[in-house]
Order: structure tokens, then sequence, then C-alpha cells
């Protein structure tokens, strides 16, 4: 699909404000939606708003709707089966949730793993239920000068100790991406669990859990041109094996048993339409399997993508006043996400954003979450870094005005 075609399908891209088109250059924080997804949602709250069980019409709706949703997650996701997909609030909440039922049998002389890639979900759930049990939690640490995991770092942690290892699939802040079925493969070796934190890595490129092996993966839809649901994928004998905190009479069946309370059901909605717009982008007609259609749909993203950080790059490289934390090399597009972590000379990280956000440029400052990254990289008192995050729908166009403003900034 070419792209001004691709673009007209996002309302919030459309728009002017203040008579000038906004530059969504946030990605990372959430990204934007298509109309097909918004109107998915709407038409279930319109006319089939409910609760499953019932013996009536909207409800049967329901729950062929949950179940259409957690196909459509299995073929995102490359789950062996769709019992394997677990709903919840977000991914934060649902990470909380399953390291207390991991964490139930951890004792003193147990250890964790985390690494400084990491958002603190993926880190606070975890040495939270570690202190609980009197575990110890070990971080490590990322080679500065691209912000990859330092693999030598991680190995020297891992020992017969280990229960689990918790990681980021791409870094939220920096787009650097993580080996992780290199980790699995080592973290199996001694016996250890690996909960892959996938939710920046998501809405980039094809996910394929059984390739990975990981024991766990979570994602959050309103990432990938969704709404606010979070999900998790699990190995069924996890699923089966570890015990949830769940109301009794809920029953006590996969993947029910993980889900408390009432899910977002329009949310739901918009996950399907969530995965079959990217699986639109493949261009191939619905008699082709799903799964095929995201492989192809991914590979064209992450072609246009890779373009976008070409021009990135090259841009940057003529603004020695703005430095960069992740990798730079040209070469190496296919290891990191459009996603840039920035400090500028003489300006605080919240300067450059309100500066940009009064052109209708929107970007984050801050730390989001990663604050093992930012301490590493020294700065987590100074404002964090400004990032820019791109999807599949910015433009080089866009990038060139992103490029006009920062010159603008940099000689005021
Ligand atoms: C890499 C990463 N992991 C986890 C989260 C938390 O996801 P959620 O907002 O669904 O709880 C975020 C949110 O920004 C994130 O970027």
């Amino acid at each position: 699909m070419e792209l001004t075609q691709l673009r007209r399908q996002f309302p919030a891209l459309m728009q002017q404000v203040n008579g000038q088109s906004p530059l969504f250059l946030d990605g990372p924080g959430g990204s934007q939606v298509p109309q097909s997804v918004l109107s998915a949602m709407s038409a279930y709250l319109g006319y089939f708003n409910s609760n499953l069980g019932g013996a009536f019409f909207s409800s049967d709706k329901t729950v062929a709707l949950m179940d259409d949703a957690r196909q459509a997650v299995a073929d995102f996701l490359n789950a062996p089966s769709k019992e394997q997909i677990v709903f919840g609030a977000n991914m934060t909440s649902l990470t909380f949730s399953f390291s207390r039922a991991i964490s139930r049998d951890w004792q003193a002389g147990d250890e964790v793993i985390v690494t400084n890639a990491d958002h603190y979900s993926n880190v606070s759930s975890w040495r939270l239920a570690a202190e609980d049990k009197g575990a110890s939690v070990l971080a490590a640490r990322i080679n500065e000068q691209d912000c990859t995991l330092d693999l030598a770092h991680f190995k020297s942690l891992l020992n017969e100790n280990t229960k689990l290892v918790a990681l980021t699939y791409a870094s939220n802040t920096t787009g650097s991406i993580n080996d992780i079925k290199q980790v699995v493969e080592l973290a199996h070796q001694v016996g250890a669990l690996v909960y892959v934190d996938a939710v920046h890595y998501a809405p980039h490129e094809l996910i394929d859990v059984q390739a990975l092996d990981c024991d766990f993966l979570a994602c959050s839809a309103y990432k990938f041109f969704g709404p606010h649901v979070g999900i998790v994928y699990g190995k069924r004998e996890h699923l089966e094996g570890f015990t949830p905190y769940k109301v009794e009479p809920a029953k006590d069946v996969i993947p029910g048993r993980w889900e408390t309370g009432t899910q977002s059901f329009e949310g739901l909605a918009g996950v399907i339409a969530a995965i079959d717009y990217i699986a639109s982008l493949s261009g191939m007609t619905q008699d082709t399997p799903r799964r095929e259609r995201l492989a192809v749909a991914f590979a064209k993203t992450k072609q246009h993508e890779m373009k976008l950080s070409e021009y990135f790059l090259t841009r940057l490289e003529q603004l020695p006043q703005i430095s960069l934390f992740g990798i730079a090399d040209k070469s190496r597009l296919s290891e990191r996400t459009p996603t840039f972590a920035l400090t500028f000379e003489g300006f605080e990280p919240r300067q450059v954003s309100e500066f940009l956000g009064k052109q209708h440029i929107c970007v984050w400052d801050g730390n989001f979450y990663a604050q093992g990254l930012c301490e590493q990289l020294g700065v987590m008192d100074k404002g964090g870094v400004v990032r820019i995050g791109c999807m599949h729908y910015n433009t080089v166009e866009e990038l060139e005005n992103l490029f006009m403003a920062f010159e603008q900034l940099l000689s005021a």
C-alpha cells in the first residue's frame, strides 16, 4: 500500500491543529490508530455491549469476539494455540500478576536477572516479588557505545540459581534490539525461565514465540495501532502449571484463570482490527492465511522504517551539537527500531520537546521508565533524553521538517 493512502486511514494524521499538520514522532509512547480500529470498537459498544456467558445474542457475540481476538493474537505472535494468549488491562498489570504467581516457590538464594535495557514494568515486578521471597535480583549491563545488551556480563551473572531472566526485546528508549533467541538458549541451559517484554518491538517486527522458545512474552496493543489492552503469551505447561491469584468461582482453566475481572471487550474488538490492519499492509487478499500476510506486511514496514533510520542518522551526522545513544552505524539498521535517544548541547530534554511541541511536533522527553539505562548512561538526573520515535506511517518529509526545527533550535 502506498504511504499517502495508508496515512489517510489514520484520522490523527489527517487532522489540522491551528492550521498545521501535526507531526507524530511519539510512537513508542503509543501509536496512532486507524479508522478500522475505531469503527470496530464503536460497533461492539454500539450493538453488542455485554458480558460472557449469557443466554442471548450479544453475550454470544462477546464470547465469539474474545475467541477471535485470541486467535488474531496467536497469529500475530505465532503462538501454538489461542489458549496461550492472556488479556489484561496493560502489560504492567499483567506482569505484576504473573510475577506473583511465578515467584510463589522462590526462596533465599534464588536469583533473577533483569537488564539495564529494560522498562521498569519488567524490573519492578520481579524485584518486588524477589524481595518478598528473599531472592536477589541482578542487572545485566548494556554496552554503552550502542546500547545493546552486554552479553558477556549477562553470561557472568547466569548460574544454576537463576530462576528467571526478564528482558526487553527492543529498548523503548534507544531502539536497540536484543538477541532474544540467544538469551533464551543460555537461560534454558541453567533451567531459568525467560519473560520477554516485546512492547516496544511489536509494532516494528514480526514476533515468533515458537522460534524464540521464550517462556512468556508480553506486549501492549496501544503500541501497535490498537487500543489499551495488555497481552501475555505463555507456554502451555507454565499457564497450566503455575497458580495465578484468581477469584474462587472463576473457572480454573487456561487462559481465563489468568484473566481477573471483566476484560475490555471493545478493546479486544480493536485488537483484532489492529492486527488485521497490519496484515492488510501486505496488499494480499484474505485468502492468504493471516500469519503469512503479517510476515509480508512486516517485511515491508521494516524496509520503510530502515529508510527512515538511514535518513535520520545521515542528517544527525551533520549536527555535532546532538548526541545519540544507540546504534549509529548505518550498516546495522536491522538491529534497531527507528527510535532515537538524543541529548542536545546547551538544552535540557524538556526544553527541546517544548520547543518542538509548540510547532506541533510531538516527541517525548524523560527516562520512559528505562531507569537502569538512563542511570548507566548518566542522564537520569539530567532530564533523561529526547526520544524521537518513528512508525511505519511516518515519512522522510516529516523527518526533513523535524531536522529543520532542530536547526532552528540550535541556531536560536
Ligand atoms: C518497553 C515497554 N515495556 C512496558 C511498557 C508498559 O506497558 P503498559 O503501558 O502496557 O503497561 C512500556 C510502556 O511504555 C514500554 O515501552
